[in-house]
């Protein structure tokens, strides 16, 4: 015997379900609060915390609000998001059947780059975000969310036309709708992008136009690894888009 008292149930007794281990997004937006973990709160209008379905199996990430989203606190609202509505609707979603994330919830001063306290301070909330959502595709937009989140310094270019695997997630970089407006001719690779993972739902077992299934009162982690395409296998970086 190790000496671990056993526990038996008596006739008629049940076990609790186990206790959710992921909070829900307001749980999430309520511990942000009125936010003062890093120097951006002084000059920001609005936090922006996420918009769209708290069950979306499709979730953008952006880099930090512009100055239409901290007048309005919603994420992409302004030109880049109108095209990052039109973007979504091209692949047959409306905007709120999937969820819209910054890594920054505050904007930067003329929209410079995220310093890194204020990711370090930040990017937590993001992440209870996602494990809140559990979407099953993360589309990453632009340089700053690929690399933060996939803590790379590979450029853009070289990261998109891949997808890769997030914490058990299927993991899509592609170019920022920002950067599309400066140069539409990208427009053609994001095309692709969107183009390659909506072909491959159907052989993977994805279908993203149909609700999520109930997934009970425990949020398991991680279990929706059955969605990796075949040849993609955990813990497994790249495979080329098409491929
Ligand atoms: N650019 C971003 O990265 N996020 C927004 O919300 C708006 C513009
Ligand atoms: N540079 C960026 O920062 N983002 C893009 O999407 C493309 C180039």
């Amino acid at each position: 015997s190790l000496g671990v008292p056993r526990f038996t149930l008596r006739p008629g007794q049940q076990l609790q379900p186990l206790r959710r281990t992921t909070l829900s997004l307001e749980e999430i937006r309520t511990d942000l609060g009125d936010c003062q973990r890093c120097k951006l709160c002084s000059q920001r209008t609005n936090i922006v915390f996420g918009v769209g379905a708290a069950d979306a199996d499709l979730m953008f990430v952006g880099e930090a609000p512009g100055r239409d989203e901290d007048l309005q606190g919603i994420p992409f609202v302004g030109k880049a998001g109108q095209l990052l509505t039109r973007i979504i609707q091209a692949i047959g979603l409306q905007r709120d059947q999937v969820y819209i994330a910054n890594i920054l919830k505050c904007r930067p001063p003329r929209n410079r780059d995220p310093e890194p306290d204020e990711v370090e301070q930040c990017e937590k909330f993001l992440f209870s975000q996602i494990e809140s959502v559990q979407p099953k595709i993360i589309v990453a937009l632009g340089r700053y969310a690929a690399q933060t989140l996939l803590r790379s310094s590979t450029p853009i270019s070289r990261l998109r036309g891949k997808f890769c695997d997030f914490r058990g997630t299927l993991f899509i970089p592609t170019f920022h709708p920002s950067y599309l407006l400066r140069n539409p001719s990208a427009k053609r690779e994001v095309w692709q992008d969107m183009k390659a993972f909506e072909a491959g739902f159907a052989s993977w077992g994805v279908d993203i136009t149909s609700p999520a299934p109930d997934r009970g009162g425990c949020r398991g982690s991680h279990s929706w690894q059955v969605f990796f395409p075949p040849g993609l296998r955990q813990g497994e970086r790249t495979l080329l888009v098409g491929s």
